[in-house]
């Protein structure tokens, strides 16, 4: 059977979308994705998602509330769940069931520049390189084992929007690359 994954997202999508054209494109290394799910209705991830015919499922998230999500995780039934933007708090229930499975994208090369905003707050802290990271879930906010980052640099004439786009597409390439990488490892 081939290492199902499943991406869990907030908001646009585009890191969810790069994996749904990997996958497409055979970059995945036989990753297939089997689910995606959003604690936010009219999140973009869900239209990516649905756009490439795959089960795309708003599930209300709360750090008290995680019932639901672990019920829809079950059925899944992941070798890995990808927090690709999913703002929230992952809590005790989800971890004590997918510590060792889960992994996050984060866009700022931890640890620095932890939680809301990464980029943003590189960008005030005057750092002339910055990037992103993906690393395993655990009980610290963006605190676990580093899988892989890919730095950025800042160059003279970036602006804030510029670099949030370098950003993005950084992030694209190293989370195709991630996924590839642990599902070849699999
Ligand atoms: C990405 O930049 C990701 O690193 C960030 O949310 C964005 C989601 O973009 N995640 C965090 O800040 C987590 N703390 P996307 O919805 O277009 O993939």
């Amino acid at each position: 059977m081939g290492f199902r994954i499943v991406i869990l997202g907030s908001g646009r999508g585009s890191n969810a979308r790069a994996l749904l054209e990997a996958e497409r494109a055979d970059r995945l290394q036989g990753a297939e994705i089997v689910g995606v799910l959003s604690d936010k209705k009219d999140a973009g991830i869900l239209e990516h998602g649905r756009a490439f015919e795959k089960e795309s499922i708003h599930v209300p998230y709360g750090k008290k509330k995680e019932q639901p999500c672990l019920d829809q995780l079950e059925q899944w039934a992941p070798d890995l769940v990808i927090l690709a933007g999913f703002m929230r708090i992952i809590g005790d229930q989800f971890l004590a069931r997918w510590e060792g499975k889960i992994i996050n994208l984060h866009p700022s090369l931890l640890p620095s520049f932890k939680g809301l905003d990464g980029i943003g707050q590189a960008w005030r802290a005057g750092v002339k390189v910055t990037g992103c990271t993906v690393h395993w879930v655990n009980a610290e906010l963006d605190g676990g084992e580093i899988i892989d980052q890919q730095a950025v640099r800042v160059e003279e004439n970036d602006t804030l929007e510029s670099l949030e786009e370098k950003i993005h597409a950084a992030e694209h390439v190293l989370l195709v690359s991630v996924v590839a990488q642990l599902s070849a490892a699999s």
